[in-house]
């Protein structure tokens, strides 16, 4: 159960970054194993500190080209943004109030990684505001019934996790979905199907497993992982879908936010498992699935890509082309198809910078994604 208190945590480390503007804050080592079992099992690749990675390259220019594209100006212009139920206004697009959670999952990030002081600005208006407008018994957000009320949205805004469907009865031989699409058969509701939160939800037993130290739900992971690779997963790196997985089927395309969460997803986990070829996946879709769906100066975005596409045009003569995705949505734009990959496409370079360091069990520091860019991460300073 995610408490005002945890939320709160969270909040507070982020306004420590933004008022110190320091970059390191070591911790002492742990092992893998924790020793007792009221302590979350650490992982064995440790993530540094936000901030403590600093782009170098090409990724520098793409992170930067985002921050002057739609990463770092929706908050100016964006209905779902500057005018959400988060900052007053009364634009959602849905009844989960996700959008200003998913654009400041992204946008924190972004501003440490590349210290960037305008997007600090943001940052900071925005914590400010729902501070000053926390309710009275401690909830964040625009909503005050208990009907209103949804976790998932508190969860993009300390950076946590969903807890909603129970995905460990899904990752298991036998049982998951392996071919659903010739002819379309989803056996399943439409949560465990749909792309991205299958890129999630890779997420689940891992996180569960840090709290209940329960050595199968690592194991989970890891056949989550292969399962998805094996049945749903495209040569660029990203889960087939649209937006419901489908399958191997190139034609179907995947949609922009999937690579984005697939990518975070492949990190956290990596630095649990420390399986090599997870680290491998992760840079083939940040390399390949990710920014073949970005405009090159970062103001436009696909919803839907395949591999196999032969141009990017509102496809109405093929209405029958997809499930649940619109004749617009292969057209590089603002808002192609449904706003949340708008919103939820900036993490994707941030985390994957933030995570292409990491701290090691014997005290170093690996570079674990093949991509430019340093660690400034200090050693022995509290
Ligand atoms: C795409 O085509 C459909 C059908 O002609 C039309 O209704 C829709 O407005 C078009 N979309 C855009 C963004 O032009």
């Amino acid at each position: 159960m995610i408490t005002p208190i945890s939320v709160l945590r969270g909040l507070t480390a982020v306004l420590a970054l933004l008022s110190t503007n320091a970059v390191a804050h070591p911790q002492p080592r742990q092992s893998a194993q924790a020793g007792n079992n009221n302590e979350l099992v650490q992982p064995v690749y440790r993530a540094l500190d936000l901030g403590s990675v600093k782009p170098q390259g090409w990724l520098r220019e793409q992170l930067e080209k985002s921050a002057t594209g739609l990463a770092g100006n929706l908050f100016y212009f964006y209905r779902y943004v500057k005018d959400s139920k988060w900052l007053g206004g009364n634009s959602e697009y849905s009844d989960l109030h996700e959008s200003v959670p998913y654009w400041f999952n992204g946008l924190v990030p972004l501003t440490f990684g590349l210290d960037d002081l305008g997007l600090k600005d943001q940052v900071k208006s925005f914590l400010d505001h729902i501070i000053e407008n926390q309710q009275s018994d401690g909830w964040l957000g625009p909503e005050t019934t208990p009907q209103t009320r949804g976790l998932w949205g508190r969860c993009y805004i300390m950076l946590g996790l969903m807890f909603g469907v129970d995905w460990r009865t899904f990752f298991v031989e036998g049982t998951f979905p392996e071919v659903v699409y010739t002819p379309r058969n989803q056996a399943y509701p439409w949560l465990f199907t749909h792309g991205v939160n299958l890129a999630e939800a890779i997420r689940f037993p891992l996180a569960i497993y840090r709290t209940s130290h329960d050595e199968a739900l690592k194991t989970q992971t890891r056949t989550a992982v292969d399962l998805i690779a094996k049945f749903h997963t495209s040569v660029a790196g990203t889960i087939i879908g649209d937006e419901a997985i489908t399958d191997l089927n190139p034609s179907k395309g995947a949609e922009l936010c999937t690579s984005t969460e697939l990518m975070f997803s492949l990190a956290w986990v990596y630095q649990y498992l420390a399986d090599n070829d997870i680290a491998d996946w992760a840079e083939l879709t940040a390399f390949n699935a990710f920014p073949g769906k970005i405009w090159p100066d970062w103001w436009s975005h696909q919803y839907v890509q395949q591999e196999n596409q032969p141009w990017a045009r509102n496809l109405t003569e093929h209405p029958q082309m997809w499930d649940n995705v619109g004749s617009y949505g292969n057209v590089f734009g603002l808002e192609p198809n449904y706003p949340c990959c708008t919103v939820n496409h900036p993490q994707g370079y941030p985390k994957f910078l933030a995570n292409s360091f990491v701290g090691t069990d014997d005290g170093g520091i690996a570079h674990v994604f093949l991509s430019p860019g340093k660690s400034v991460y200090r050693f022995g300073q509290q």
